[in-house]
This record gives structure tokens, sequence and C-alpha cells, in this order.
């Protein structure tokens, strides 16, 4: 490579592929084993999420007026911000009569029910007891501990994320019929990125996988398509934080110490017949090139694009994982 075109790999992330033929890859599904999937989804769910369950995007709960309504594992679930911006959350049911609070007001940071006007500050009342409740900048999570049946922590498992003030954030929530378990499989098989969303990557290689009982984590190496023949070449690890939560995060390549969480939140009460599941995504995506400083400044018109590009993925996911409960439903799950 001569040097101009050095430096033009510098200037752009972005590489020029011929014509990709879908049919032509190298098929994956040797290497998807499914006793090695099993495996590390075993390893994930033997981990402690400390109770933490992630409800949504942190500027999903406003500063003010209406509070957010969420149910988590059957149980339901308000959230509000204090007048300083301090979320609360407790029983989404008011504990007079049982009006649906995510329903009423929030009054200066107080939540007003709008079916007799008794007011919550937060604080345990009249037999309503608040759930402990983080926000982590990016997320909200809520800590069920009748709920989750773990050792509840102060906090949810800590995600190392880019530093916020040079990233630009989106979350997604989509909704499928399916258990979380289910969710983190998809997730925990990258093998499938390229035959499944050929729309979206080419060129994907499962670098390493763990074997038997390593707790090592998925290196593979993909290129995103941008446009037409335009791609952006990356090296991702897939590792399983906590039981509801697998991370992609960006190693090398454009967009390095980016990361994708997905979360898979039960809406459902466990065993439920016909089992419905929230992922919520969170992409932190960050970049040295100036050009981003230029993205930075336009998140707010970014951020429902980056949605659509995940959610895009996540229907086809969703179609995934509904399919692997169906089938475990039937007791026909392969493998
Ligand atoms: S039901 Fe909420 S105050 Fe009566
Ligand atoms: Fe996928």
């Amino acid at each position: 490579m001569n040097e101009d075109a050095r430096r033009r790999r510098r200037r752009t992330p972005l590489r020029l592929r011929s014509g990709t033929n879908w049919a032509a890859q190298e098929p994956t599904w040797r290497q998807a084993r499914p006793a090695l999937i099993a495996a590390a989804l075993k390893r994930a769910q033997a981990r402690s999420g400390g109770n933490w369950f992630v409800v949504g995007a942190s500027r999903s709960v406003a500063a003010d007026g209406r509070p957010a309504g969420r149910t988590v594992a059957g149980t339901e679930i308000v959230l509000w911000r204090t007048s300083s911006g301090d979320l609360r959350a407790g029983p989404g049911a008011c504990p007079h009569l049982g009006a649906p609070l995510r329903e009423s007001r929030v009054v200066c940071g107080t939540l007003v029910c709008h079916w007799h006007g008794m007011a919550l500050d937060g604080a345990p009342f009249a037999g309503w007891q608040p759930y402990p409740v983080h926000d982590d900048g990016v997320l909200v999570w809520v800590r069920l501990d009748r709920t989750g049946g773990e050792q509840s922590t102060d906090r949810p498992p800590p995600v190392r994320r880019p530093d916020p003030g040079g990233a630009v954030d989106a979350v997604v929530t989509v909704v499928g019929r399916c258990e979380p378990e289910d969710v983190v499989a998809n997730r925990l098989d990258p093998w499938h990125g390229s035959w499944f969303h050929p729309y979206s990557f080419t060129d994907l290689r499962v670098i390493s996988a763990p074997e038997g009982e390593q707790d090592e984590p998925f290196v593979v190496e993909v290129s995103f398509k941008v446009a037409g023949r335009l791609v952006v070449p990356v090296r991702a690890e897939f590792t399983a934080p906590g039981p509801r939560t697998v991370l992609m995060r960006i190693t090398e390549g454009e967009g390095r110490t980016s990361v994708v969480e997905t979360h898979a939140t039960p809406l459902t009460p466990p065993g439920a017949a016909v089992p419905r599941t929230a992922v919520v995504e969170a992409v932190v995506a960050a970049s040295d090139r100036s050009g981003f400083r230029l993205a930075r400044s336009l998140a707010p018109a970014l951020r429902p694009l980056m949605s659509r590009a995940a959610g895009r993925l996540w229907r086809d996911d969703l179609a995934y994982a509904e399919r692997r409960w169906a089938l475990r439903n039937a007791g026909t799950f392969p493998g």
C-alpha cells in the first residue's frame, strides 16, 4: 500500500468490499455447536444479577409530569423523578384502593394519586414500600428481591462503558414471546451474524470461543455494512456479565471501546404459559475520530437512526429467540 492509500485509510474507517454472495459464504453451523452455546448460556445463568432488572432508558423517565410504568416478572412498577432529578420506584398500585400509579401525576417531585390524592414522596407510606432503583446514566434498573431470588447487591453488575463525554448512546426496547434465556442464547451465538443479518454484517469470523468450562469471551471479526459496498471492519468481544445481560465490546477498529449491551427483562411471572420478555438494548458508541465530535453534537438526530438499526436486527433476533422458546416449550429443541 502506498503512502496515499495509507493516509486515506487513516482518514476514514470505511473499506470497499467487492460484492458479497450470501450463499457462497462459509457455513458456520459446524462451529456453532449447540453444546458450546448451551454451556456459555449455563455459565451466564450461574452468575448473579443481584436481583437487578433493567427497565428502560434513563431518558425515558422524564424529570416532571408523568411517571413511567413498567411491569417486570409480573410485578407492576411505577418510576418517577424527584425535583432534584433523583429516581424513585415502587409498586405500581396505589396502597389506598389500587389506582394505577403510572397514570397519576408528579407534582414538585411527589407522586400524587389521581384517584384520591394520596401523595408519595418515595419513602415507605401506608404499606407502600419503595424498590431500590439505580440510574447508571444510560439505563434505569430496579431491584426486585422477591422476584430475582438471588443474593441482592447494592448495585447492578458493573459494565465498563466509554467515557460518556465522548460517546453517543441510544436505547431500543422490543418485546418478544420468549424467556430471557432465549435472548441470551441468541446473543451467545455470534455465528449467525452474516447468515441471518446479511443486510448488516459480512465477513464474520469467530476467532475464538470458550471451550469446555472456560469463561473466555467470544472474539469475532466482522464488517458492518454501511451502504452499498462500503463496510467498516472491527473486532469485537462478547461476554455475559450477568444472567440476563450480554455485552459486545468493540476492541479493534472503528469505534473501539464502544459497547452494545443487551438486557433481557422478563415481563411475565416465572413459569408463565406464554412468557414475554423485553429486550432493552443500549448502544454506547465512541470514536477517536474528529468527525465523531460532530456526530456527538448531532446526537439527538443520530439516536433514532441508531435505534432503528438496532431495532431491525432485533426484529430478526427476536424471531430466533421466539422460535427457540417455541421449540423448547414443545420439547423439540435440538442439541
Ligand atoms: S386509590 Fe390512590 S388515593 Fe385512593
Ligand atoms: Fe443477531
